[in-house]
């Protein structure tokens, strides 16, 4: 099998589980790449829920190695959290794999986000307060403390004596806030250390010799192109590398190694947070698709913003992820809506485009243009085939795939694994 990035195409939460759990099934190697719990991945087998924060969806193959790679942020007591979640239901664990050098989110972490985001006021970035942003700023800074450090008690207990210290200055001096326990925090994660030991290794060198092998490496996504730290709208962003690119980042591959991205979009558009959102409906229409696409966060349960897909963002995620074809979801979502609005391009200064302009999360003058299609009534969730959907059901998914430029590997009609249409080009291009 190929090896395969699946991406977010939008703002994130565009069901990209779905897309993993799917390919998975014939892949020998599922890697998480990047994003920490702030991500939330969503799979339903045999009418059972399963939500991923940390472990990546394929865990649920046990012949299938998954592995949480080296750009990822963990939070250990997250990933055992769900571990444990995991063998009370009967699951095994023993082919996770966890990267020794993947960075951890610290109680401190957490603190900061939550103490930026109050000092930020009425500028709040609307993050999930995991600690996501201070855990890779730490990173960056060189600060950051590593899995592999977490394993070596002495090593450990030096970097949390000299990080807390500095922390503490922060919480102190700049927050007004309290300090941290020290020696809480120290025997917290000594706690965990031995709950991950068994998990943790070298995923470079694992990761290098699956793509030698040829076994079939799923790249899991989190989050979405929009929402990465360079190419999204920037400040309304994640600090996490989102797109096909980070892929490489985060797992020690190169370019070359990558055979397909698939790019996971919705049939309309959501966001969670705050920062620019051009095809935003703040209407009956936006609560219509809230309520029947139950957009509520996986990780903090808020309600998302909800719009009609913009094609402008699917162009431009097809081009900075190098996007091989399109897994378009949600669809059954608009079934009952007299019309659909698809958004062709944008009105800035006087002039229309179709280009994301660059300084995008600073346009408020911009407007969304639209083109109306005829809606659909029937119920599509039993739909196995194309040919299954109303004409005008049909009629969406062609414009959309004009528009995006790219061709339209899958349709999703419902959360169940059954509930997918296979189009000739996942046969072509994820199949062989
Ligand atoms: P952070 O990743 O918690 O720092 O949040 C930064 C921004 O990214 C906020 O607007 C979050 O709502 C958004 N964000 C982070 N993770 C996800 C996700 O998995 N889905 C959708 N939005 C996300």
């Amino acid at each position: 099998m190929a090896n395969i990035v699946v991406v977010g195409a939008q703002w994130g939460d565009e069901a990209k589980g779905k897309m993993v759990d799917y390919l998975s099934r014939r892949a020998g190697m599922v890697v998480r790449y990047g994003g920490g719990n702030n991500a939330g991945h969503t799979v339903v087998v045999d009418g059972e829920t399963y939500k991923f924060h940390l472990v990546p969806c394929g865990i649920l193959y046990p012949e299938v190695v998954c592995v949480i790679a080296d750009g990822v942020v963990i939070d250990p007591a997250v990933l055992i959290a769900e571990i444990e979640k995991l063998t009370a239901r009967g699951h095994s664990v023993s082919h996770l794999k966890v990267s020794q050098n993947a960075h951890l989110i610290m109680p401190y972490h957490r603190l900061m986000d939550q103490l930026e985001e109050r000092r930020r006021g009425t500028g709040a970035l609307g993050t999930t307060g995991r600690g996501i942003g201070p855990a890779y700023a730490d990173k960056a800074t060189r600060n950051g403390i590593r899995m592999h450090e977490l394993m070596d008690r002495a090593r450990f207990e030096e970097r949390l004596r000299e990080q807390i210290a500095e922390k503490n200055l922060l919480f102190t001096r700049i927050y007004e806030s309290e300090p941290l326990d020290g020696k809480a925090v120290l025997e917290e994660y000594l706690e965990y250390a031995e709950k991950l030991r068994p998990f943790v290794c070298d995923t470079v060198s694992l990761i290098g010799e699956a793509i030698r092998r040829d076994v079939g490496v799923v790249f899991e996504g989190a989050q979405g192109t929009l929402l990465d730290l360079d190419l999204g709208t920037y400040p309304y962003v994640t600090s996490s590398h989102p797109i096909a690119g980070g892929a490489c980042l985060g797992t020690g591959i190169g370019p070359t190694a990558i055979d397909a991205v698939v790019g996971v979009a919705k049939s309309y558009t959501t966001r969670v947070g705050a920062g620019v959102f051009p095809t935003e409906l703040t209407d009956d229409i936006g609560d219509y698709i809230r309520e029947r696409g139950h957009e509520y966060g996986t990780t903090t349960g808020r309600p998302r913003r909800c719009g009609w897909l913009d094609s402008v963002v699917l162009r431009y995620a097809a081009q900075v992820n190098g996007m091989s074809c399109l897994s378009l979801g949600l669809l059954d979502v608009l079934t009952g809506l007299d019309t659909v609005k698809i958004c062709v391009g944008y009105q800035v200064d006087g002039a229309f485009t179709q280009e994301m302009p660059c300084d995008l999360p600073y346009r408020t003058d911009l407007q969304a243009v639209y083109e109306t299609l005829p809606g659909w009534s029937e119920d599509i969730s039993g739909a196995r085939c194309l040919d299954d959907l109303p004409e005008t059901c049909r009629l969406y998914i062609r414009r959309v795939e004009e528009l995006a430029g790219v061709p339209i590997a899958t349709l999703s009609v419902g959360p169940g694994r059954d509930q997918t249409i296979i189009l000739p080009t996942a046969h072509a291009l994820l199949e062989n």
